[in-house]
C-alpha cells in the first residue's frame, strides 16, 4: 500500500515541478525567471516544513523495542529539516520575495506528506517516502537553477546531499529492524 502511495506521489510531483519549470522566462541581469524560483522555494520551504512536523511527530510517538535510536534519529533530521527551511527562507527574502509560512495551504503546497504512520515500521517507511520526494523535487530543481542561478543552485545541492543521507540513514534502520 505504501508503494503504491509513493508512486502516485512522485508522478503528481515531477508533473507539477514541470508545470512551473515551462513557466520561465529569462529576464536581464538575473538569467534565472525569479518568479518561478520563488514559487518553487516555497515549495520546497513548505516541503521542509511538513517533514519538520512529520519527523516531530514520529519522534514523540515512537515506542517499542528500538524505539530510542529511531527516535534520536527522528529528532536529528527533524532538526536538520528545519534547519533547510531556515537556508530557504533567507534565500528566497534574498531573491526580493516572502517565505510563505502560512499554515492554511502548507500541505497541499508541499511536495511530501503528513503521514502520523503507525507504529515504528510505518513511520520510517513513510519518512523514507518523504525523502524520495524531496530527493527528486530537490534534483528537479537544482537542473533548472543551472548556470542561471548558481547561488540557489549551491543552496539546493547541499540540502539535496543531506536527503540522501537521510534517505540512506532511514534505510539503515529498515536494516536493523530486519525488514529490509
Ligand atoms: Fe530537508
Ligand atoms: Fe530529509
Amino acid at each position: 500500500m505504501a508503494n503504491k502511495t509513493f508512486l502516485t506521489d512522485i508522478q503528481t510531483l515531477r508533473k507539477r515541478a514541470r508545470e512551473h519549470i515551462e513557466k520561465g522566462a529569462v529576464t536581464e541581469g538575473y538569467h534565472a525567471d525569479r518568479e518561478t524560483v520563488l514559487k518553487l522555494l516555497n515549495e520546497a520551504l513548505a516541503t521542509e516544513i511538513i517533514c519538520v512536523l512529520r519527523y516531530r511527530r514520529h519522534h514523540f510517538m515512537a515506542t517499542g523495542i528500538n524505539s530510542q535510536s529511531v527516535a534520536a534519529e527522528f529528532l536529528q533530521h527533524a532538526n536538520e529539516e528545519q534547519a533547510h527551511a531556515d537556508e530557504i527562507a533567507q534565500r528566497i527574502v534574498q531573491l526580493g520575495g516572502e517565505p510563505n509560512l502560512e499554515p492554511d495551504g502548507l500541505s497541499s503546497r508541499s511536495h511530501s506528506e503528513y503521514v502520523e504512520g503507525d507504529g515504528l515500521l510505518d513511520m520510517i517507511k513513510e519518512d523514507l517516502i518523504a525523502e524520495r520526494i524531496a530527493i527528486d523535487s530537490y534534483r528537479e530543481m537544482i537542473k533548472y537553477c543551472g548556470n542561471d542561478d548558481p547561488t540557489t543552485r549551491r543552496m539546493l545541492e547541499g540540502i539535496l546531499a543531506m536527503e540522501e543521507e537521510h534517505a540512506d540513514d532511514l534505510v539503515s534502520l529498515l536494516e536493523q529492524l530486519g525488514v529490509s
